[in-house]
């Protein structure tokens, strides 16, 4: 699949619920409509889904939500996907989660082929976790990120750079992600959907983040690449990995090969854009792929050239109506 801008799409990520077990404050209002259930593509559509995409091209699936971890019987989903893997269709399985349910889920991933995992988490201190996610317990990811090492899957730490909120937790952040063998990501908040708070008021622009670390730290880039939108450094004094993921600060869309799906079947083309082509009708209305692959065919033909986020004051509104759990963060 190659998009009007000469680039190659070769990686999916597909949102296999909205729903999550946290309400972390610059994803989700505390008080979410979800979709009704009866809407979701059942597990056998994704995987139908899926592996029509592995038949155009992608090489790298990655399952987000809401928090895929949450959906009942996904292990189901990563079962049948792993074939793929096994065939040498597909080069990568991978997982973004918030980690509540890794402790119970590690070994199994491990089982079906999953190799490397992001877990979400934007501060080390147990207060500050809970008020962030609203509804998260940080022991429960430790737990979780503890099962994850044990069963042998590589880690990778996301964390949304927050004003006031983790600004001066990062170094601390940095040094206990590296002493522990994981790598570390940092993220500018993006405007998608509706919060409670005043996006204004979140947003930590990610290069004074970095000028930051550098009177502590030497960060020498490096052309390490997974395949995402981050921007990776070597910390000297650590030996560990730092990625940016800079929306705001620095466009990347230049090098974009992916697109998203939700769990309702909808492919956005784009994280930053409203444009979107429904495939679970396609999907639907015939047993064989045919029209699925015209539909996909379609819509990667009008994939946009990139996203114009900007952080919006108060009333505005946000960039993009639907919120990251909705097309996968
Ligand atoms: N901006 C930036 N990152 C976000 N995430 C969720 N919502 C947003 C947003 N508006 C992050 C989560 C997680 C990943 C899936 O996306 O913290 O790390
Ligand atoms: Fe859930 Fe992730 Fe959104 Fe937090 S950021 S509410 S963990 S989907």
């Amino acid at each position: 699949m190659i998009d009007p801008f000469g680039r190659t799409v070769d990686y999916l990520r597909v949102s296999v619920t909205d729903r999550c077990d946290f309400r972390c404050v610059y994803c989700m209002a505390e008080n979410m409509t979800f979709l009704p259930k009866r809407d979701l593509l059942t597990l056998e559509e994704l995987d139908r889904l899926c592996s029509g995409f592995i038949d155009k091209g992608v090489k790298k699936l990655r399952l987000t939500g809401g928090e895929p971890l949450v959906r009942k019987n996904i292990m189901q989903l990563f079962r049948s996907l792993s074939r793929h893997l096994d065939s040498g269709a597909l080069e990568e399985l991978t997982l973004t989660t918030n980690g509540s349910q890794l402790a119970r889920y590690a070994s199994e991933l491990v089982d079906c082929g999953v190799k490397r995992i992001n877990v979400s988490i934007d501060t080390l201190d147990h207060e500050k976790f809970a008020k962030i996610t609203r509804w998260g317990q940080l022991g429960k990811v430790m737990e979780g990120l503890e099962a994850a090492r044990k069963a042998g899957l590589a880690i990778k730490i996301n964390a949304v750079a927050l004003k006031e909120v983790n600004e001066f937790e990062i170094d601390h952040m940095l040094r206990w992600a590296h002493g522990e063998g994981f790598d570390l990501t940092l993220i500018e908040t993006m405007p998608l959907g509706e919060i409670d708070e005043d996006r204004t008021d979140q947003y930590l622009p990610l290069s004074l983040v970095r000028q930051r670390l550098e009177e502590t730290y030497s960060l020498v880039d490096i052309p390490y690449k997974t395949g995402g939108p981050a921007r990776y450094v070597e910390v000297k004094e650590t030996g560990g990995r730092l990625g940016f993921i800079t929306p705001l600060t620095h466009n990347f869309c230049e090098s974009c090969n992916r697109v998203r799906i939700t769990c309702t079947g909808t492919l956005y083309m784009c994280l930053g854009q409203d444009d979107a082509a429904d495939l679970r009708e396609p999907l639907r209305s015939s047993e064989g792929n045919e029209l699925l692959y015209q539909a996909i065919d379609e819509a990667i033909g009008r994939k946009p050239k990139g996203h114009d986020f900007i952080i919006e004051r108060r009333g505005e509104g946000p960039s993009v109506g639907r919120h990251m759990s909705m097309t996968g963060g």
